[in-house]
């Protein structure tokens, strides 16, 4: 039996498992609340989770992948350790990618992204993954089971990035197989959440679009991968390349195990509340909000961090400069005071688009309008053609008394494996 009291969040199996119990527990203490393990304070509420999120001026985003870990390279000295920050940033995790970039390093990082992520690009990457969703189902269907992650999901979410980017078509076989997301393969997608992958994927991605920047820079093409290269800050500035290769790169770290855990999350509640499979099959502009609930209710990224950089208060609660605080999405999603009954799927809530799943302020989600296209395209498509999904009782245990495994990490909240069956749809 696990002491909620005294739990060590980062390192309990138990809790990475099933983390809802400690994080009401936590908001009971408090919605801003220090727990005793590494002295985190924990955000548990979903108004003051929002509110450190839009104050980047107190709370820096230095540490936004790792929180405590590894420890602080410098002891905080008074209520503004801002130049503190700037002296060490370059021993921070990931410290050249924009997630953990703080004003006004951030805005220029982003400003190439935005470059890439065009409302034409975006319609033409939409248009792809409508073609490339029956590719991935035709591989299996025929089956009448798979193993949805392994078999859809990975290869899913990357090929869509790897369309987003321009990769050329030939590398993309490529592409898929390095990252570990080929339809054969059954590991893990490379990841920022520390856990081992094997590789370094963005290492091996940084490279690739090293070599194709550099490439279109000489010769510019009529390609994707030419408009990124040929991009410039808004004062007119030409970006070194790495400076454009590293929004590139991220795109991959950010957005692929998170969608493939959006994607089996919404499929599982597929199967376990069944009713759901005919009333979106009749009302499919209703699919959009199913895919909000599940954002809401299984927030793939659980936790982001903050380091505050001026002393502060955040929900009445001070926090002196130097203080690592862990905004606990996946709790603030399931916060009574803005989701009452918040543990129950309910797609029809009034507010069910105001989950904080994507983050807020200046680092919210660059991807959310792609990752809310992959799941609305994925669940219709699936829906169309697949009658009576069903969970593998074999794998899984009956319903209500199911068995699954979910990822053992702080970060993230997604399912190790998902064996579904079904009907082909005539
Ligand atoms: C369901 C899927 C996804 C979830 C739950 C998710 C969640 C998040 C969250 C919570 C943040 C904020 C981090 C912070 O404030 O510290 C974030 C940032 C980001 N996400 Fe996503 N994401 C998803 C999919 C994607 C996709 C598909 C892409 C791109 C292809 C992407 C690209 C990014 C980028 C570039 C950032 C950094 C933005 C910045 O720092 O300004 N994400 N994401």
């Amino acid at each position: 039996m696990t002491d909620l009291a005294t739990v060590d969040y980062f390192s309990d199996h138990a809790i990475s498992q099933d983390p809802y119990e400690y994080w009401d527990h936590m908001r009971e203490q408090g919605p801003v609340f220090r727990e005793p393990v590494h002295g985190v304070v924990a955000v548990t509420g979903y108004e003051e989770t929002l509110a450190a999120f839009k104050d980047h001026d107190s709370f820096s985003a230095v540490n936004a992948i790792g929180g405590p870990f590894p420890p602080l390279p410098f002891e905080p000295e008074g209520d503004d350790i801002t130049e503190q920050i700037e002296a060490h940033r370059h021993l921070f995790p990931i410290h050249e990618h924009m997630v953990v970039m703080d004003p006004p390093a951030h805005e220029r990082a982003r400003s190439l992204l935005s470059k890439l992520l065009t409302p034409r690009r975006l319609k033409e990457n939409e248009e792809f993954m409508w073609r490339l969703v029956d590719d991935q189902l035709d591989q299996f269907i025929a089956d009448g089971r798979c193993e949805f992650l392994s078999q859809y999901a990975k290869p899913f979410a990357t090929s869509a990035i790897i369309d987003l980017l321009g990769v050329p078509e030939p590398d993309r076989p490529e592409f898929l197989a390095a990252l570990g997301a080929d339809r054969s393969a059954r590991g893990r997608v490379g990841s920022l959440d520390g856990a081992p992958v094997g590789r370094d994927p963005l290492k091996y991605l940084d490279d690739k679009f090293a070599g194709y920047l550099a490439d279109r820079r000489r010769e510019p093409r009529d390609d994707v991968l030419s408009g990124m290269a040929t991009a410039r800050y808004p004062d007119g500035s030409i970006p070194d390349l790495t400076e454009v290769v590293k929004p590139a790169t991220f795109l991959f770290a950010a957005g692929q195990e998170t969608v493939t855990k959006l994607l089996s999350a919404a499929v599982q509640t597929l199967g376990d509340l069944p009713e759901y499979q005919q009333t979106l099959r009749e009302h499919p502009d209703r699919i959009p909000a199913f895919i909000e609930e599940s954002l809401r209710m299984h927030s793939p990224t659980k936790v982001d961090f903050r380091l505050v950089r001026k002393s502060t208060k955040l929900g009445g609660v001070a926090l002196p400069a130097g203080t690592i605080v862990m905004l606990c999405l996946g709790a603030a999603n399931r916060d009574p005071r803005k989701f009452p009954d918040p543990h129950e799927f309910r797609p029809d809530r009034k507010n069910v688009r105001e989950h904080i799943a994507f983050g807020r302020g200046i680092h919210t989600c660059a991807g959310a309008p792609l990752a809310r296209v992959e799941g609305r395209i994925t669940i219709r498509r699936l829906l169309d053609r697949l009658r009576d999904i069903r969970i593998d009782a074999d794998q899984h245990g009956p319903m209500r008394r199911r068995r699954y495994a979910y990822e053992p990490t702080f970060l993230l909240r997604g399912l190790t494996e998902l064996h579904i069956e079904f009907t082909p749809s005539a």
